[in-house]
C-alpha cells in the first residue's frame, strides 16, 4: 500500500512561488548576457574615442610648446621636416613616430625627448603627440617634398 501523506498546501503554495521567482530570475539573466554583449562593444569604442580625443587634446599643447618651433604650428615644416603631410603621415605608424621622438634622430637637430634617453617627456606625453600628430590624417596636404627641410622662402 502506497503511503499517504497529508499534503501541506501552504507549503506546497509557496514552494511554487520560490520556484517561480527563480525561473523568472533565471530568464532574466539568460537575457541579460546577450543584450550587455550587444552593448559592450558600443560602450568600449566610445571609451577609446573619448581617450583619444583627450590624448589629442594634451597632445596639442606640448606640440606648440616642444615641436612647433622646429615643425611649424601646424606640422607645415620649418627647420625640421612637414609632418602635416600625406607621405609623412603613410608612410610612418603612431608606433614608429613614438619611438622616433623618444630616441630622437642622433647627429641632427632632433633630441630625444624620453625620459629613458635625457628627455623631458613621459610614455604618455609621446602618445600624446603621436595621437595628436595622427589627428592631422584626414585633412593632410599632399606633399611629396616633406622631407625637404629647413624650409626655405625662395
Ligand atoms: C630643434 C628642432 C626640432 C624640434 C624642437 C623637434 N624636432 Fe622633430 N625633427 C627635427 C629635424 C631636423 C628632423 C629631421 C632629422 C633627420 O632625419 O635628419 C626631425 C625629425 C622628426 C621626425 C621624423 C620624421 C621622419 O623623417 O620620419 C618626427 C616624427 C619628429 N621630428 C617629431 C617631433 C616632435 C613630436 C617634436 C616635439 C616633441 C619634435 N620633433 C621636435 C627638428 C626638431
Amino acid at each position: 500500500m502506497a503511503p499517504r501523506y497529508e499534503v501541506d498546501e501552504e507549503l506546497e503554495e509557496s514552494t511554487n512561488r520560490v520556484m517561480l521567482i527563480g525561473a523568472a530570475l533565471m530568464i532574466g539573466m539568460a537575457l541579460v548576457f546577450p543584450l550587455y554583449r550587444w552593448l559592450e562593444p558600443a560602450t568600449r569604442e566610445e571609451a577609446r574615442e573619448e581617450q583619444l580625443a583627450s590624448l589629442a587634446e594634451k597632445g596639442e599643447d606640448i606640440w606648440s610648446f616642444n615641436c612647433a618651433s622646429c615643425h611649424g604650428l601646424n606640422g607645415e615644416g620649418g627647420i625640421g621636416p612637414a609632418l602635416n603631410s600625406k607621405q609623412f603621415l603613410q608612410a610612418s605608424t603612431d608606433q614608429q613616430t613614438e619611438l622616433l621622438v623618444a630616441v630622437g634622430v642622433p647627429g641632427s637637430q632632433m633630441g630625444a625627448y624620453s625620459l629613458d634617453y635625457g628627455g623631458p617627456m613621459t610614455t604618455e606625453q609621446i602618445r600624446a603627440v603621436a595621437v595628436y600628430i595622427r589627428s592631422w590624417e584626414a585633412d593632410a596636404p599632399d606633399r611629396p617634398e616633406w622631407r625637404d627641410f629647413p624650409l626655405t622662402n625662395d
